[in-house]
């Protein structure tokens, strides 16, 4: 069989990964301040095909027309302009060769996907842990799943230079076929909680991409550090920020501006553990209340929604079928989540998305439906 692989090196590859990009269900920002998260591996992602090569070379190139890259193994350094896309991949082969990896040769990689890039279903993530399995593969590592998401956290933030928390890798490492994947980030504990029967997800792209995204995410972060450090200098004595109450936030007198960022995270931190309880009992009222107060503070007190995704959120609110939606991943752009019950299909989506149109003349979102999916294998 000719593979995509084979098509570009001349040769069979060794072997093939896959890693599923991710929704975030519910705990917008609180991974990188210690709290608790929720999120689903999608059944899309990104797929890797690699093999050993001869030379002391890493190749990479994709389906989808990047610029090919090629990289001498003793010179990894991060790339610019058009090569910049290779350094997810790039970033985990150097955290890897920093845990004890001494690659005697080189590796050739080929990468395609099947997720929207820039919807906020983190693609990079899923590119980073097809990409660490193949590499454990081709070169005879043991790495246990945390340690794998670990790697693609330390390439974002070190190589990349995207300040994230563990969200994104660890959904798309310990993703679970119809399960919910729950991350306490202070620990770096992943477990996964059943979904109940006879529900769906659905993704609805504004197609909005935002080239903003990465500083801005960069500000709330830096906004969240500065409220936990003021906290902290007014006595607090809590190990994290999403721990702290929000008493104790009010008493503390911050900034406006930060008062109402760590209010959203103590508020999601709390929704999160809320949320176990509720799809413990499949209780979907309470489910859905718990969804939109999410999206509301982050309209409200985090500010990383936008127009469009408020408006999707709220012509979801009112449809029949929807349990409740949200925006979904870091925000400013990208897509929105819904939680609906299975009778909502095809022409529901379509009305949404006409509805959204009305609004947006001449953008009409992009919608699939998605199960939730096992995490990163080798196939
Ligand atoms: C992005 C980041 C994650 C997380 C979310 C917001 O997806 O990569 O680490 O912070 O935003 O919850």
């Amino acid at each position: 069989m000719t593979t995509d692989f084979s098509f570009f090196y001349g040769y069979a590859p060794s072997v093939k990964t896959f890693a599923p990009g991710r929704i975030e269900f519910i705990g917008n920002h609180t991974d990188y301040n210690g709290g608790m998260v929720m999120g689903v591996a999608l059944d899309r992602g990104v797929t890797v095909e690699a093999a050993p090569a001869e030379k002391s070379h890493l190749r990479l190139t994709t389906t989808h027309g990047e610029t090919p890259v090629e990289i001498d193994l003793a010179k990894l350094a991060p790339q610019k302009g058009s090569r910049a896309w290779a350094n997810y991949v790039l970033g985990v082969f150097s955290v890897l060769k920093d845990k004890g990896l001494v690659p005697d040769h080189g590796i050739d990689m080929h990468v395609s996907s099947n997720l929207p890039t820039g919807a906020g279903l983190s693609s990079s993530a899923a590119l980073e842990l097809a990409a660490g399995l193949a590499m454990c593969k081709v070169y005879g590592l043991e790495l246990s799943r945390a340690d794998l998401a670990r790697a693609g956290r330390k390439a974002e933030n070190e190589f990349v230079g995207m300040p994230c928390g563990i969200l994104d890798q660890g959904v798309s490492a310990f993703g679970k076929k119809d399960a919910i994947v729950r991350i306490d980030c202070a620990r770096e504990e992943f477990s996964v909680v059943a979904m109940p029967a006879h529900l769906a997800f659905w993704v609805f792209n504004t197609m909005e991409k935002h080239n903003l995204v990465e500083s801005l995410y960069a500000t709330r972060h830096a906004e969240c550090s500065e409220a936990f450090r003021l906290l902290k200098a007014a006595g607090c004595t809590a190990e994290n920020l999403a721990s702290v109450s929000p008493e104790e936030i009010r008493a503390a007198k911050l900034p406006a501006v930060l008062e109402k960022r760590a209010q959203h995270v103590v508020g999601e931190h709390r929704r999160v553990i809320a949320m176990s309880a509720a799809l413990a009992k499949g209780d979907t009222a309470q489910i859905g209340r718990l969804l939109t107060a999410s999206h509301e503070s982050s309209r409200d007190l985090f500010e990383n929604s936008t127009g469009k995704l408020d408006a999707l959120v709220e012509i979801l609110g009112r449809t029949e079928g929807v349990i409740g939606a949200r925006l979904t991943g870091g925000g400013f752009g990208g897509a929105a989540m819904a939680l609906t019950f299975s009778s909502f299909g095809e022409e529901q989506a379509a009305k949404v998305c006409g509805q959204f149109e009305a609004r947006y003349p001449g953008v009409r979102p992009a919608v699939f439906s998605a199960s939730a999916g096992d995490g990163a294998r080798v196939i």
